[in-house]
């Protein structure tokens, strides 16, 4: 593993971009695992400054999010395809065929998720995920729990985020009770992974998850294991390290 410091979130935000622009210049057909959530925007960000500038070319690259909401269709302005498109695919030339959001329209969750599984396998897998982290030690809506979920799956989500999502709904009965998720295998099978964590909030669990057992209890804690994982942190997320 290796954990790269950054002075604040710009620097963390042009540090990831940094790994993702190398990852895309050497494999320009490369399969990108992306992330939603707040983290992220940053590198997106400076990800659609560099491409505006001629220095990236994502005509061939292909994309594969990790999460969606079950339920919520693809104009939704608090869907992760709603977020995707709008921070940073009509940004750049990605080729929209070749992004992949889990379906939260389909009602079928176990065809749903198999056929994530497959679109992913058909990519002969994902070359780097990136990854943001939860309060408590999430990746994906991979919440702890008693196992590592394996494949993508269909995720209840817990009452308090569904309490913390309700301010952005009209009612609490429009905010979504589930969503499909990437497994912590299917993440794991990803050949690099970049996971980025920004501020003092997170620096409690950031040390959980890299000095912590390795436990489904903390699901990030199982990077651990992974051969090939780069964390880009800030210096208040680091501060327990
Ligand atoms: C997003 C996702 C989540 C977030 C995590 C951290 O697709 O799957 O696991 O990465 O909740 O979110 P932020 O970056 O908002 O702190």
């Amino acid at each position: 593993m290796r954990i790269i410091k950054a002075k604040d979130y710009d620097d963390l935000s042009r540090k990831a971009a940094n790994i993702i622009s190398a990852q895309v210049l050497l494999k320009p057909d490369c399969v990108l695992g992306l992330a939603t959530g707040s983290t992220p925007i940053g590198t997106y960000k400076q990800l659609i400054e560099w491409y505006n500038k001629g220095d990236l070319d994502f005509s061939e690259t292909r994309s594969v999010n990790l999460d969606e909401y079950r339920g919520l269709t693809r104009d939704n302005d608090q869907s992760y395809y709603y977020f995707m498109y709008n921070n940073l695919f009509k940004h750049i030339n990605i080729n929209m065929e070749n992004t992949n959001v889990p379906d939260g329209t389909e009602p079928d969750s176990d065809k749903e998720c198999s056929r994530y599984e497959k679109v992913i396998e058909a990519y002969g897998g994902v070359d780097l995920q990136l990854l943001g982290l939860g309060h408590n030690g999430h990746i994906g809506f991979n919440e702890p729990d008693k196992d590592f979920a394996q494949t993508t799956h269909c995720v209840d989500l817990t009452q308090s985020t569904i309490e913390a999502n309700k301010r952005f709904f009209a009612s609490i009965d429009d905010v979504p009770k589930q969503a499909y998720t990437m497994g912590i295998g299917t993440i794991m099978k990803a050949r690099k992974i970049l996971l980025v964590v920004s501020g003092a909030d997170k620096a409690q669990i950031l040390h959980d998850v890299l000095c912590g057992p390795v436990t489904p209890e903390v699901p990030a804690s199982i990077l651990q294991l992974h051969s090939d994982v780069i964390v880009v942190a800030d210096e208040a997320a680091m501060a327990k390290l």
